[in-house]
């Protein structure tokens, strides 16, 4: 059997909940590309009013408007499947208290999220709501990947473990998913503040290793540079560790993704400044940047699993 035969033929996936989960995170992925293409292609406010967009759900789906309806429709349908989501899970693991209390509060996130986004449009895009619009996006998906984790696991409660000791590699991969979120939010500052050309060449920063520090936009976008590159030493020591160490094949994989994608995006944020801000370049950076959150919150997740690479019991009644 193929190690990707394997990865499929996990008990979880005799469950209809757990590939739905799957399903809804890469919808989630996509949805985020789509905001952060919305932003960059100046659709903002393609459509002037919320709810409804030019008084209709159903506009003439062209220029800007293209971008913006789709995001919003996008964002309903992700509403739609988390909620199936959760209703199975319910059905499939009703011990599963822990699973059940995350999913209630992912609908109450993505219900704050699309007012939020309703409001970025009626207040016509205040900075702070449009970047704690990507906050709350980030932290949704975090909270769907450790759903997701969990579910994979063995049959666990969630209520009826003793807490366990963190262990090195849970800490450091909190850590590392910390330092990423609080990165994305400080590049969701760089954006809305208009600060993305601050330092206008790479590597240097307006052609000195440290620049000026008096003009707030050069200040945040160094800042940001800056934390980029702690990000990417506490992943490489992260994803260090656990090849060293850990014997968990999944685990693995996930680290090396980490390893790798880390390096590709301080690569996409430097072209992302030498092609002055091209479309395609900034929206793969806030896609990579979700990326790296959810495999740093899988790998902290896993981490504190009775035992990630064990299989979970068959539900009654699934196939043998
Ligand atoms: C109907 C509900 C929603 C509406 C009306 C909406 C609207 C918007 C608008 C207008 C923008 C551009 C903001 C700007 O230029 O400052 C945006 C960006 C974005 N949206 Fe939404 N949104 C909705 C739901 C969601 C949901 C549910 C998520 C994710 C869970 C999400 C994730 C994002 C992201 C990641 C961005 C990019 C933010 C950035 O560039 O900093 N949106 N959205
Ligand atoms: C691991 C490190 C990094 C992470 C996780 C990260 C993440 C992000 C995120 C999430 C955004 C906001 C996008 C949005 O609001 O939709 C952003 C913006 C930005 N980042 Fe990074 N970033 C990193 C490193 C870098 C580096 C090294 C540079 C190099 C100069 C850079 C340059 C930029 C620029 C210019 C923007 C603004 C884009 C715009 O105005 O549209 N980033 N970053």
């Amino acid at each position: 059997m193929t190690r990707r035969t394997r990865f499929f033929r996990h008990p979880a996936f005799r469950r209809a909940s757990f590939p739905l989960l799957v399903f809804t995170l890469f919808w989630t992925l996509a949805l985020l590309l789509l905001g952060s293409i919305v932003h960059a292609t100046e659709s903002s406010l393609a459509c002037p009013d919320w709810p409804t967009c030019f008084g209709t759900m159903m506009p003439e789906m062209t220029g800007g408007v293209f971008w913006e309806h789709l995001h919003r429709l996008w964002a309903g349908a992700l509403v739609l499947l988390f909620v199936a989501a959760l209703l199975l899970v319910r059905r499939e693991h009703p011990e599963r208290r822990d699973l059940l209390r995350l999913g209630v509060a992912g609908v109450a996130l993505l219900l704050v999220q699309s007012l939020l986004g309703g409001l970025t449009v009626i207040h016509r895009l205040p900075d702070a709501i449009s970047t704690t619009h990507l906050a709350l996006a980030f932290a949704f998906l975090a909270l769907l990947t450790v759903m997701l984790v969990r579910a994979r696991a063995p049959g666990r409660t969630g209520d009826d473990l003793p807490a366990r000791p963190a262990t090195p590699t849970r800490r450091a991969g909190m850590g590392a998913a910390a330092l990423i979120f609080v990165q994305s939010v400080v590049g969701a500052v760089v954006r809305h503040t208009d600060s993305g050309m601050g330092c206008p060449d790479v590597p240097l920063c307006l052609g000195e290793v440290i620049p000026p520090l008096d003009h707030a936009v050069v200040a945040i976008h160094f800042l940001h540079r800056t934390l980029g590159l702690a990000v990417a030493a506490m992943v490489a020591a992260l994803a260090w560790r656990i090849l060293r160490r850990d014997p968990d094949p999944v685990s693995r994989v996930l680290a090396l993704a980490l390893g790798v994608g880390v390096v590709a995006q301080l690569l996409l944020g430097f072209f992302s400044v030498a092609y002055r801000l091209a479309v395609p370049l900034v929206s793969l950076h806030t896609l990579l940047a979700a990326i790296l959150l959810a495999l740093a919150v899988a790998l902290a997740a896993r981490a504190e699993e009775p035992a990630a690479s064990g299989s979970i019991p068959p539900s009654p009644g699934a196939p043998a």
